[in-house]
């Protein structure tokens, strides 16, 4: 019989929540009088999308992107590609990139520099989780859940092999089974 890769909770849906809490009110402080455009990074920030711009206090508008993952050659920008691009126009706006988790660094900073020709009023980061000990490419993250070790993890939006996005909290995973 095939094991079963779920492991036990990394952060319950209670930490997450109250981190999100702190996170909405941060953003809110920031973007204060400023035109403030929330960007999903699909499909994993859904759920954190969900949860973050209902603890945000002050008026935004909201748009998704997808784009591949990076599995091309390492450092080659080709390898990224836009699944679903911007319903509307971001010149001028102060722009928020929601994501789940940031590893390498490499898919998001194509991306910036790909938004950065658009000429918004400004790009930064809000990730749930940072696994900055991987980072390759710097990037602009004003706003970090939780900075996490290297382990895998699902749950809260996130996957292992299209599963486990529904799961309130996060949880270990083995992806070696
Ligand atoms: P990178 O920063 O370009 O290396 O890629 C980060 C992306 O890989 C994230 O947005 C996730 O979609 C995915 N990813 C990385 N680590 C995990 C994990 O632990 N669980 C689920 N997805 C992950
Ligand atoms: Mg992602």
């Amino acid at each position: 019989m095939k094991k079963d890769p779920l492991g036990e909770v990394y952060l319950s849906a209670e930490q997450i929540q109250d981190r999100v809490k702190e996170l909405g009110k941060m953003i809110s402080a920031t973007y204060q009088g400023k035109e403030l455009l929330l960007l999903g990074i699909l499909k994993g920030s859904f759920v954190f999308m969900a949860d973050l711009v209902r603890n945000i206090e002050i008026p935004h508008s909201l748009d998704f992107m997808a784009i591949s993952s990076y599995e091309g050659v390492e450092g080659s920008p080709e390898a990224v590609k836009i699944l679903k691009d911007l319903d509307e126009s971001i010149t001028g706006k102060h722009v928020v990139i929601v994501e789940d988790i940031i590893d390498t660094g490499l898919t998001l900073g194509y991306l910036i520099r790909h938004l950065e020709a658009r000429n918004p009023g400004s790009i930064n980061i809000c990730t749930l989780l940072d696994r900055s000990i991987r980072r390759i490419v710097p990037l602009p993250i004003s706003f970090t859940g939780f900075d996490i070790p290297d382990v895998f993890v699902v749950g809260y939006g996130m996957d292992y092999r299209q599963l486990y996005r529904n799961l309130p909290a996060l949880h270990l995973c083995d992806i070696t089974v």
